[in-house]
């Protein structure tokens, strides 16, 4: 008897449009991580400190390519990190340079290390004036920081009071509305001009907020902007699905060691890059779309950005695994960074061809 060959699909290789690859021994233990999943990712710059010059940005970038093994083709896309009092100049220089393809906004405050962020966006007017004109990409962490905003609210009050005067008074601006997590983004970014896009996590497409507290408190599924009700996460998955050019494959893969999950103030981030195209995979196939999968996580991103798509491809075979409790990554010094992957536990269906 002949074996039934394994279900198999190609895909031109994948990017990553928002990743965390942190620094030291966080960035050696994870970098090759992603760099195993896609041919180039978005690195966001939310340093300690975080990255505001042309020249932290290429020492950063110099920083990543250390880490990764000869031969590696993975391309880092470095990104500037917009505070009250950054210089037009320098992020006009970085872009026209090549060095940054994109600038962050994080609202002061609204998630780790966005203490420096922006606190009035009346501050940034000259910087998203010189964006809009040289074509720079504005990538959003949407959610404002008002106490008296409830967490779950943040994200849609945020689209109303800032993000769309901000489309009103810049209207030539690209503008990636990053990890959205409701059913309003989904709807504003749809039915918003062609300049506006939008990331997906992997999480905000698996888990709704029951997960934080399922059976007891469970650090490793809170992050920012945490996970909403069920009826988000399947206008997120529709959105993810529908083939619309608007919506494209970002993890936020953001690492933080067992110790700084499980403190009295937990950070808030989920370590997907693992298992990232797996877990997008079986999102698919579990809505009939596995076809759609390609140009999502392939063709939408580069499109946006205007970068050329990726000439490799990867193959997903259909051959179910069990992910790891805890993954012990080696930094530089053979240290184990220990940190806890999404889905830890839980049996994926799709793996990496090569693995
Ligand atoms: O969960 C998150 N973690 N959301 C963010 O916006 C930042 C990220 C991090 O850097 O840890
Ligand atoms: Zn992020």
């Amino acid at each position: 008897m002949t074996p039934t060959p394994v279900p198999r699909i190609s895909l031109r290789q994948p990017d990553d449009w928002h990743v965390h690859l942190r620094d030291g021994a966080m960035l050696q233990a994870v970098a090759p991580v992603t760099a195993a999943q896609f041919a180039r990712a978005i690195m966001m710059p939310n340093l300690r400190p975080p990255i505001t010059t042309v020249a932290a940005a290429i020492a950063y970038r110099q920083r990543i390519r250390a880490t990764l093994p000869d031969g590696c083709g993975f391309t880092p896309l470095m990104t500037a990190y917009l505070t009250d009092t950054i210089d037009p100049a320098e992020i006009e220089r970085g872009f026209a340079e090549g060095v940054w393809v994109a600038a962050k906004l994080y609202p002061a405050g609204a998630t780790t290390n966005a203490d420096s962020g922006v606190t009035a966006m009346a501050r940034i007017e000259p910087v998203l004036a010189v964006m809009e004109r040289i074509g720079m990409p504005l990538l959003i962490h949407g959610e404002v920081t008002d106490a008296e905003i409830d967490i779950f609210d943040r994200e849609a009050v945020f689209i109303e009071r800032v993000l769309a005067p901000l489309l009103v008074r810049h209207p030539g601006l690209k503008v990636v509305l990053e990890h959205i997590t409701t059913s309003d983004a989904a709807d504003f970014v749809r039915s918003g001009p062609a300049n506006l896009a939008a990331t997906i996590t992997p999480h905000h497409l698996h888990i709704n907020r029951n997960a934080l507290f399922a059976g007891g408190l469970r650090p490793d599924f809170y992050c920012l902007p945490v996970a909403k009700r069920e009826l988000h996460r399947l206008a997120l998955r529709a959105a993810a699905t529908s083939g619309n050019p608007k919506f494209f494959l970002g993890t936020d893969s953001a690492p933080h060691s067992r110790e700084a999950k499980e403190s009295d103030c937990g950070c808030a981030g989920i370590f997907n890059a693992p298992f990232a195209i797996e877990s997008y995979a079986a999102v698919f196939e579990q809505e009939h779309a596995l076809e759609k999968l390609e140009a999502f996580a392939s063709e939408f991103g580069p499109r946006f950005y205007g970068l050329p798509l990726n000439t490799g491809t990867i193959t997903l075979e259909r051959r179910p695994r069990q992910v790891p409790a805890m993954l012990h990554l080696n930094d530089a010094a053979g240290t184990a960074v220990n940190l806890v992957p999404f889905h830890a536990g839980e049996t994926l269906n799709w793996r990496l061809g090569h693995q």
